[in-house]
């Protein structure tokens, strides 16, 4: 059996998640691109599978609302690469007409995707742990008046991913939570923001500071080099890459 680590990447089949996934595939990695979109992430994997080996990367069907979809992934990619090591809940919409449809793909999906991966990695499942990344975004921190849904559904995630990498986890699971956050990126999110916003009308992918999904997929590698459970890594064209930790006068609230 190999010793390649093994990830699976929703969302994989464009924008940021291709880029993750061809970054992943260059350190060795084994992928599996898990996306809605069946045609495109074939096509991506056929690609892929030229460039990188026919062994090394697969597609499955995935729509992240659904916790079976979830399941064949992890199903699928155990079959072929008999171990999993790494989940990355990175797809996600912009639609603020339809905040019912964001929220469901953006957070309850990588909820969905942070309870298959306990169910498949976690120590008290007989799993060896591994790492859970939620894609997040700046807008994890921030607010934006053009997209509230979306804001929440980010800000959500940076409490999903400070909640399942708080210690009583990590020591019963012996898996890492972290999340990404991007700033913008040049992707097809972007580029059809200007329909998809409250604010209309605005050509996102002209703004300063856009920066390519290359640069982003980076982001993944030092999150997987560093290992820091609970950790949201900020990445900025003007920022650089830096993690945002939680204000320090919310640090003495007792909780538990
Ligand atoms: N582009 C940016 O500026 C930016 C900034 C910060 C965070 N992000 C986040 O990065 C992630 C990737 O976005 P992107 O910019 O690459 O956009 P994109 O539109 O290019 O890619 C999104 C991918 O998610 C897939 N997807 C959509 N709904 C799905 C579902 N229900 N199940 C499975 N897959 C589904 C799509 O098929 C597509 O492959 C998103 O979570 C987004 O919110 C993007």
């Amino acid at each position: 059996m190999s010793d390649a680590q093994v990830a699976i990447v929703t969302g994989g089949a464009q924008g940021l998640g291709a880029a993750i996934c061809i970054e992943l595939l260059k350190q060795g990695y084994k992928v599996c691109v898990a996306d809605i979109q069946e045609y495109k992430g074939k096509y991506f994997v056929n690609q892929q599978q030229e460039e990188f080996g026919s062994d090394n990367v697969i597609f499955s069907a995935c729509d992240v609302t659904k916790e079976s979809d979830y399941i064949s992934a992890f199903e699928l990619t155990l079959k072929t690469f008999h171990r999993v090591d790494v989940l990355i809940n990175n797809a996600g919409i912009v639609l603020e007409q339809d905040p019912q449809t964001l929220l469901s793909v953006n957070l309850l999906g990588p909820m969905i995707g942070c309870q298959t991966a306990i169910k498949f990695m976690g120590k008290s499942r007989g799993g060896k742990g591994g790492m859970v990344i939620n894609m997040s975004s700046v807008l994890g921190f921030l607010p934006y008046s053009a997209a509230p849904a979306y804001v929440a559904s980010k800000h959500g995630l940076i409490g999903l991913t400070r909640s399942y990498g708080l210690p009583y986890h990590l020591e019963k699971e012996g898996i890492i939570f972290t999340a990404l956050c991007p700033s913008f990126t040049d992707t097809d999110i972007l580029k059809s923001a200007g329909t998809n916003l409250l604010v209309q009308g605005v050509d996102h992918s002209k703004r300063d500071g856009v920066m390519s999904p290359e640069a982003v997929a980076k982001g993944i590698l030092q999150l997987l080099d560093d290992r820091i459970n609970g950790s949201t890594l900020l990445v900025s064209k003007n920022l650089g890459t830096r993690y945002i930790g939680f204000q320090e006068e919310f640090k003495n609230v007792p909780l538990e």
